[in-house]
């Protein structure tokens, strides 16, 4: 799959020129352009198929980096952003000027973060520019943990590809907004919720309203139906028993020593002692390889609720939505 890999040279170069780069992260590949040049911002939206009411989150290399982009930098910023980044969590802070509208769908507040991959942060310091990037994968789809991935959902749509292995984390940041005077937790991701109220405090969840369309969400992003297989999904709790049905090709997505009985048609265990950091960095590459199998549905045991299970669980909820 050699065609589109480029080195990391190369990456800076294009998205200096205004072009489009994936690039791996921590948590998944990143699909990259300048986050001044709204130009090159509006050309992510279109090759994701992106409803632009989605914001997107600019990508750093230093703090240094953060002043360019955000025009406050508060306290509680400063102290999440010591123990945090580089890392898997998203500030959204005041933005500048300098970035353009689309970047942030017409909010005040713009999403940053640093990320924790040695690749990421030396492209970003060869580009030299704050890059915006969201998941480099078609809009809703499962988001990439692999270049092959990305080649595979994107293809010629992505001017590069940089290929850094899998990614270690595997699930997107946690995105949290100090847009008001309390914390509010806008997405569940690779920074635990319980990590971070130990350096500030309480903080709170945002929660979907059910009566709203996706563009009318309290939060931006807080897409009902996400991060979804073309295979039916159907959520089992964790520790139930699970059984294929009769008369259907069944897949099982499960981890640990959780209790299944009867023929599956495919089986991803993502971890034998339940590790969740290895459950998340295995989940995506597993959801596509069962999405791949040919199957009829898909029966997923979902994670215990604390640490990276509360996002894990968050992901499969959202890919079974409104199937
Ligand atoms: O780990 C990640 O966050 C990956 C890597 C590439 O960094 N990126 C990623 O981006 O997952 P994306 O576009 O798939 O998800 C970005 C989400 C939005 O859907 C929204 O929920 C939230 O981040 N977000 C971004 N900017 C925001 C803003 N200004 N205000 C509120 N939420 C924002
Ligand atoms: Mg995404």
């Amino acid at each position: 799959m050699n065609a589109g890999l480029i080195s990391l040279q190369s990456a800076a170069d294009l998205l200096k020129r205004g072009q489009l780069v994936a690039f791996p992260t921590e948590t998944v590949y990143g699909l990259g352009a300048d986050a001044t040049n709204a130009v090159a911002v509006a050309r992510i939206f279109e090759a994701k198929q992106r409803p632009t009411f989605d914001p997107l989150i600019v990508h750093v290399a230093d703090t240094a980096q953060v002043e360019l982009v955000v025009s406050h930098f508060p306290v509680t910023a400063q102290r999440l952003a010591c123990e945090f980044w580089p890392g898997p969590l998203t500030l959204v802070l005041r933005k500048r000027d300098s970035i353009p509208d689309l970047v942030t769908a017409g909010l005040p507040g713009v999403g940053i973060r640093i990320p924790r991959h040695p690749l990421a942060l030396e492209l970003l310091k060869r580009a030299g520019c704050p890059v915006a990037a969201p998941s480099a994968n078609p809009f809703g789809g499962i988001s990439p943990t692999t270049a092959r991935h990305v080649v595979d959902g994107l293809g010629k749509k992505v001017d590069g590809v940089v290929d850094g292995g899998p990614c270690a984390v595997g699930l997107e940041s946690t995105v949290l907004s100090l847009m008001n005077e309390r914390p509010i937790l806008l997405r569940h991701g690779g920074c635990p919720r319980e990590d971070i109220e130990r350096v500030i405090g309480q903080i709170d969840i945002a929660s979907p309203d059910a009566n709203q369309d996706d563009a009318a969400q309290p939060a931006p992003g807080m897409l009902s139906r996400h991060y979804a297989p073309g295979t039916r999904l159907m959520l089992i709790e964790h520790n139930g028993l699970a059984k294929p049905i009769d008369g259907l090709r069944c897949g099982l997505l499960t981890a640990g020593k959780q209790p299944f009985r009867g023929l599956f048609s495919g089986i991803e265990t993502l971890c034998d002692d339940l590790n969740l950091q290895t459950c998340a960095s295995k989940f995506f590459a597993a959801m596509r390889t069962l999405d791949a199998s040919d199957l009829d549905v898909i029966i997923a045991h979902q994670f215990p609720a604390y640490g990276l299970g509360v996002a894990l669980n968050d992901r499969l909820r959202r890919a079974a939505q409104g199937q």
